[in-house]
C-alpha cells in the first residue's frame, strides 16, 4: 500500500529543528536463554530462533523497577550529551510497564536522576513509544518552549508476561534506552544538517484487541477472578500483529523518506524495532534496502518494546558502527496498534 498523502503539518521541512545530543541504555546482566525457556514451557531453541530470531533476552533482577532501568539509561545519555540532569526541561517516558498505574514512571525518573521540577509524563504507545516520544520532543523544541528534552523507552516485560504461555513468553525481554534532544542548530549553509529530518506516527484502534493486558484498568479491574484467568498478563494474536507490522512499517518508512525528501539510497542504517527477525527482513526487502544496512540485536536482546530502538541505537553508536552525520531510518509498531518512523541524521 502506498503511503497516504502528507498532511500540511507533515510536509517537508527545509531544516531539522532538533537533534539527538546523546544516548544511553541499560540491560540487566541476568540473561535467560532459549535453553532456559525449554525448562519452563513446551518450546525449543530451534522453534524460537527459526520463528523469531531470538536466542536470549535480559531479565531485570528482583527488586529492580522500571524507573531504575530508565534512570540508568538516562544518566548515560546525559553524560554523552555533556549535560546535567538539571539542564532538562521535559522528561517523556514511553512504557507499558510503569512502576505503578499512578503516578507516572517519569516522575520517579526525574527524582532518581536529580532533575529539577519540569513536566515529566508517561506515554502509552507500546513498541512505538520511543518514536512517539521523539515526535513530542521535536515539536516542543521546534516551538521554542523547551530546550532539552529527555526521551526514554523502557520496559520490564518479564513482570507482565505469562511464563506459562509459550506463544508470548519467549518473545520479550527487559531494558531501557534513552536519548537527550536539543535544538539542532542547523544552518541553511550546511549541506547535510544533523537532526530529525522527518517523523510520522499513527494509531489504528480497530486492532486494539490484537495485543493487550486485559485486566487492571477500568474495563476489567483486578479481582480474584481476573487473576484466576491470568488476565493481568500480555495477550496477543501474533499473526494479526505480524501482518499489520509488515504492512504498516513499510508504509510509514516510505512516508518518512518522502517527507524528508530522501530516497532509500540515502539511508545509511535502518534501526528497526526488534520484534521478530522475519518482520524486519520482510519490511527491509520491500523498502529495498540492503540487509547489511540493517542494525539488529534481537538475537540476544529479544523484544524490549519501546526500549528496543534506543537500546540498539545507543549500542551501535558506542561501538562506532553508526557514525556522526549518518542517516538512520527508525520504525516501530506495537499495541494500539500504534506505529511510526523517523529519519534522523546523527
Ligand atoms: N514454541 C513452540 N511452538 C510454539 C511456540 C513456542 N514458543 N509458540 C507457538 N507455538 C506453536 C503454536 O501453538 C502453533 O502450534 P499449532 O500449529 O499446533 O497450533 C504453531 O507454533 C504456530 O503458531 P503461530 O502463532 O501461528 O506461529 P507464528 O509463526 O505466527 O509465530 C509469533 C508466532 C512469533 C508470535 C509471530 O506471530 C509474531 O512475531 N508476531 C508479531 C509479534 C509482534 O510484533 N508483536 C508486536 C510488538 S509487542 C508490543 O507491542 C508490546
Amino acid at each position: 500500500m502506498l503511503p497516504r498523502v502528507a498532511m500540511p503539518s507533515e510536509t517537508r521541512r527545509p531544516l531539522p529543528r532538533s537533534r539527538i545530543l546523546g544516548t544511553g541504555h541499560y540491560l540487566s546482566p541476568i540473561v535467560r536463554t532459549n535453553a532456559d525457556l525449554e525448562k519452563i514451557v513446551d518450546t525449543s531453541d530451534a522453534w524460537i530462533s527459526a520463528r523469531t530470531g531470538i536466542r536470549a533476552r535480559h531479565i531485570a533482577a528482583d527488586g529492580t523497577v522500571t524507573s531504575d532501568m530508565a534512570a540508568s539509561a538516562a544518566k548515560a545519555a546525559l553524560e554523552m550529551a555533556g549535560l546535567a540532569a538539571k539542564d532538562l526541561d521535559m522528561i517523556v517516558v514511553g512504557t507499558v510497564t510503569p512502576d505503578m498505574p499512578m503516578p507516572a514512571t517519569a516522575a520517579f525518573v526525574q527524582q532518581k536522576i536529580g532533575a529539577r521540577a519540569c513536566p515529566a509524563f508517561d506515554l502509552s504507545a507500546a513498541c512505538a513509544g520511543f518514536i512517539f516520544g521523539l515526535s513530542i520532543a521535536d515539536q516542543f523544541i521546534a516551538s521554542g518552549q523547551m530546550r532539552h528534552v529527555l526521551v526514554i523507552g523502557v520496559e520490564l516485560l518479564s513482570r507482565v508476561v505469562d511464563w506459562t504461555d509459550r506463544s508470548t513468553c519467549v518473545l520479550f525481554g527487559d531494558g531501557a534506552g534513552a536519548a537527550v534532544l536539543g535544538p539542532s542548530g542547523a544552518s541553511a549553509s550546511a549541506p547535510k544538517p544533523r537532526g530529525i529530518l522527518s517523523i510520522s506516527t499513527h494509531t489504528d484502534g480497530s486492532l486494539a484487541g490484537a495485543l493487550s493486558i486485559p485486566a487492571g484498568g477500568s474495563a476489567t479491574p483486578t479481582s480474584h477472578a481476573t487473576v484466576d484467568q491470568r488476565l493481568q498478563y500480555v495477550h496477543m494474536k501474533g499473526q494479526d500483529v505480524f501482518k499489520a507490522a509488515v504492512k504498516n512499517l513499510l508504509s510509514t518508512s516510505l512516508q518518512s523518506l518522502a517527507q524528508a525528501g530522501l530516497s532509500k539510497s540515502d539511508v545509511d542504517w535502518v534501526c528497526p524495532h526488534q520484534a521478530n527477525k522475519r518482520i524486519i527482513d520482510q519490511v527491509v526487502a520491500r523498502v529495498e534496502i540492503p540487509p547489511e544496512k540493517v542494525l539488529m540485536n534481537i538475537e540476544h536482546v529479544g523484544n524490549t518494546s519501546s526500549a528496543s530502538i534506543p537500546i540498539l541505537l545507543d549500542a551501535t553508536l558506542r561501538a562506532g558502527k553508526v557514525k556522526e552525520g549518518e542517516t538512520v531510518l527508525m520504525c516501530a509498531l506495537g499495541a494500539g496498534i500504534s506505529w511510526g518512523s523517523a529519519i534522523v541524521r546523527m
